[in-house]
Formats: structure tokens, sequence, C-alpha cells
């Protein structure tokens, strides 16, 4: 057995199922699950046809460099959403299509670790599992920046001392932030960048949330945004993560795409290759369809804003909770310990959210979860209204 397997953790929704076996909710109130963050509203049907109408495709072997017309699709969506000078992504170089960013942050961590080089992947604290558990398997050890709320709910990534850059290799972002919804704003993005130059590592942007933000007007910025900015059209050490699964409700479909540096998207598609996990045919041309269309994204936005809105109106002077920048969680403060919290609000209220020490390590003594909570808003506006009403009750008698 490969012993690196011991060093994972379980995952934060078995250790929710450990924390809350053998209580029993009240029987009169029905269940309310804030915990998963699984997107909820309905799948757009066009994507649904087009899958179903290229089902012939079931016959054939796809590529795992995939479909040109995915590729061109792609390389179009992101040079208008994140003001990419036209032409500088070349759909052949600079985007990989991939089955969901959860296996490509997975496999790009394999592509990019240097095993002998005792490096340390960086990442966002409290972050999204996956991130740790792929750099503990390529050999890497994490290293865990807090995200507090004085510092926006991002890393300080000013007070990372030089050594630890020294030994960085991979950096991972995830803007908007799992569970924090924080942005990390286009300056910090360009300052990294020049880090990145200077100490030799790769950026991976996790935006898998970005289609999910408030304000019509104003798009949240990305990595490539950046190096638009800076005028970096190689994208050098710059790799992006996008979805369909938050932007398009489509979960269950298993695409997305990474985008960036040629040069490690040549050697990502090396490894992808031996992994064998090339994109269906039917599933590349139903994902053609979804990013070629910005209506049904405008729509699914409307729906969280409509949600945000109720939710942070009720749950106002009962919990310490902001409106995010962006993506569909609350990472409020709780009244008392996370865990304690989490229990009481399933035994009294029938409502589940996962507590914050979860999704985050302890570092010198100091776990950024700790006290706080993450609700998915992925439930319908009713059932989330119903959950913030209780919410507060459960405040109040605590
Ligand atoms: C931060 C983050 N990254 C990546 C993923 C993976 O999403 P998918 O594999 O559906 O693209 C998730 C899923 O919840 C997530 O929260």
């Amino acid at each position: 057995m490969n012993d690196a397997l011991n060093q994972l953790q379980p995952y934060p929704f078995e250790k929710l199922r450990a924390l809350l076996a053998g209580v029993q909710p009240p029987a009169d109130k029905r269940a309310i699950a804030l915990s998963i963050g699984e997107p909820k509203h309905r799948s757009p049907s066009f994507v649904a046809e087009a899958l179903s109408s290229n089902l012939d495709q079931l016959a054939v072997y796809p590529t795992t460099l995939g479909l040109p017309a995915l590729r061109e699709a792609i390389a179009g969506w992101c040079e208008r959403r994140f003001r990419v000078p036209a032409g500088w992504l070349d759909a052949a170089r600079h985007v990989l299509p991939v089955n969901g960013t959860r296996e490509a942050l997975f496999a790009f961590t394999q592509t990019v670790v240097n095993r002998s080089e005792a490096g340390l992947v960086v990442s966002p604290n409290p972050f999204y599992q996956i991130y740790e558990g792929a750099a503990l398997l390529a050999g890497a050890t994490p290293h865990y920046l807090p995200c507090l709320a004085e510092n926006g709910f991002n890393p300080d990534f000013d007070a990372v001392p030089a050594e630890i850059w020294q030994r960085t290799q991979l950096l991972f972002l995830c803007s908007p932030g799992n569970p924090t919804g924080a942005l990390v704003p286009l300056e910090t993005l360009k300052k990294l960048i020049a880090l990145a130059d200077e100490y030799d590592f790769v950026i991976a942007a996790d935006e898998c949330y970005s289609e999910l933000y408030f304000d019509e007007q104003n798009p949240p910025p990305g990595l490539l945004t950046a190096c638009a900015e800076l005028g970096r059209s190689d994208f050098k050490r710059c790799v992006v993560f996008h979805s369909l699964s938050k932007r398009s409700n489509l979960p269950g479909l298993r695409s997305g795409f990474v985008a960036g540096d040629a040069d490690i998207l040549k050697a990502f598609l090396l490894y992808r290759t031996y992994h064998g996990c090339a994109m269906p045919v039917q599933t590349q041309l139903a994902s053609v369809a979804a990013w070629q269309d910005e209506v049904h994204v405008r729509a699914n936005r409307a729906l969280y804003r409509e949600k945000f809105d109720a939710v942070l109106d009720i749950l106002a002077g009962a919990l310490d909770v902001q409106r995010p920048d962006g993506g569909f969680y609350l990472w409020p403060k709780t009244p008392v310990d996370d865990q304690t919290f989490t229990r009481e609000l399933f035994a009294r209220q029938h409502v589940t959210v996962v507590p914050g020490s979860y999704l985050s390590r302890e570092v010198n003594g100091e776990n950024p979860g700790a006290n706080r909570v993450r609700m998915a808003l992925v439930a319908p506006l009713a059932e989330c209204v119903e959950a913030a009403q209780r919410i507060r009750e459960l405040c109040s008698s605590l």
C-alpha cells in the first residue's frame, strides 16, 4: 500500500457524520441541509439536449486533448470574461478540458510537484480539502496561510517569509474562496505573479465560483485578468481552474477546464494521457453549448442574489455574518464553539451546517475556522429562508 494514504484526513463530511451520530433531530421539523456545496438550481435544458442528441458519440474514444470546438469555445469565453486581449489564448496550447476541477486540481498537483526537492504546496486555510490530499500524495508538504476576518478573509501574503517562498513549488488560490467567499484582489494577484517569478513557483487559481457574484456590472477579476493587465501574454507560471458545476448547475456533467501557461499544460496533458481521464465526446459537445451561453448564468446569479438578500436580512443581528464577495456560502462567526453550534442546530432545529474547524487546520495553536460554520445557500429560496429563521431561533436560545 502507498503509505502516504495514511496522511490523508477524513473528509469534512465524515467528521460531520460522526459529530451528529446518535443525535435525534425534532421529528416535526423537516431536514434542511446547508452543509453540502452541491448546486440545486435546475440544469439548463439546452445542455441536456446537446448531451442526449450526441449519444452516438458513445461509440468513440475521446482524446485527452479534447475537441478543437470545445477548446475554442473555452478560449473565447476566457477572453470575453477576463478581459484577455483577443488571440492571446491559443486554444491549441493554452486550454485543456477536465472532468470537473476536483480531479484537475488533484492531477495538476501530481504533475507540478517535484518529489526530489522536499517542496511546499501553499494553500489558504480554510481550504478545499483536495489541495491538501493532492499535495500529500504528490510527496510535498502542505503549508497553510490563515484567512482571517482582519485581512478580509484572504491570506496575508506579505507576512510569508522568503524561506517559505523559496521552498514553494505550487501556490493554490481559491477566489472567490470556499468557504470564505473572499475574492483575491487584482493587485494581490499581480504581486503574487511577481513572487512566482522571483521564487519560481506555479500559481493554481481555483476559480470555480467565479461566476457567482452580486454586481452584474462588475464581474470579479481572475488570474487571467492579472496576466492581461501585466502584458503577460504567455501566462507563464499561471494556470486557472474553471467548472460548469457552479456556473451552470451541472455538477453531474463533470466538465471544467484549465487554462494558462502552455509549457505547464503540455506536461499536464502528458500526465493526463497516462492517467486516463479524457472527457467523453458527448460531454464536450454539451459543454460547448454551456460555455457559449450567458443567459442561464445571469438567471442563476439572480436566484443566489435573492437568497443572500433574504437570508442576510433574517440573520442580521442574530449572527456576526457578512455578504461574501462571491460564491454561495456564508461564513458566520458562532456564539458558541463551531462543533457545539452545529450539533445544537441539528438537534434543536434539524438544520445541517459544517463546522469551520473541519475545513481548516490548526497551525501554531490557532485554527482559523474555529468558531465559524459554513452555510451553503444551495437549497430553494423558501428552504433557505426557513433555515435562516431556525438559525435565528437557535441563536436567541443560546
Ligand atoms: C473550491 C472548490 N474547488 C473545486 C471544487 C470541485 O468542483 P467540480 O469538480 O465540480 O468542478 C469544489 C466543489 O465543491 C470547490 O468547492
